[in-house]
Order: C-alpha cells, then structure tokens, then sequence
C-alpha cells in the first residue's frame, strides 16, 4: 500500500500506509490525522481539507479541477502547491507523497 506523510504546521510528521482509490484526506480522517477536518466529506464544497503538495510530488498529483480552484478560494493561505485533499486520489504512483497541512482551516 502506497506510504503517504503528513507534516503538520508543528513540524511532525506521520506516516501511514494509504488504501488504493480512497483519497488522500479519506486516510488522513481514519487515521486521526490532526488539522485536517473534512466538513463536507470529500464533496468538495468546504476547503477544509486544504494541505500543501511537496513540491517534488506536485507534477505527479496534478493540477486541481475547476471546481477545487473555486473552492481553495475559501481555504486559510493558499499556496501554488495547495490542494484539496479529497480531491487527491490515492494510486501507486503516489507511493511515497508528503503533505504538510497549514496551520487552521477555512
Ligand atoms: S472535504 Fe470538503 S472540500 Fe475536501
């Protein structure tokens, strides 16, 4: 199963083996994983699930669709390198991704 780190906005970092076809902030909520909070539950209508794409992953992750542009209009601090994390599925290639999540949401 692909391995995918989080870095919080402390600086910690956890690692967790990720389920192929789930998303990324899908494995960050059944993992406990802080500062992310997900309100929708990956409907893509709340940007707060909003975490920034290392940038050595970024061309691999790809670009966010129309509607998650829309959306991370919403989200605390946008950066070139944010995404949704709903928005990211999970497939071997990503074996490996690092995303730091900011330090609130929305
Ligand atoms: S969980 Fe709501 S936009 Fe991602």
């Amino acid at each position: 199963m692909p391995k995918i780190t989080y870095r919080d906005s402390f600086g910690e970092s956890r690692t967790i083996e990720a389920e192929l076809g789930t998303t990324v902030m899908e494995n960050a909520i059944r993992n406990a994983v802080p500062e992310i909070t997900a309100e929708c539950g990956g409907g893509c209508a709340c940007a707060t699930c909003h975490v920034y794409v290392d940038e050595a992953w970024l061309d691999l992750v790809g670009k966010p669709s129309d509607q998650e542009e829309d959306m991370l209009d919403f989200a605390y601090k946008v950066q070139p390198n944010s995404r949704l994390s709903c928005q990211i599925k999970v497939t071997a290639e990503l074996d490996g991704l690092v995303v730091t999540t900011p330090e609130r949401q929305g």
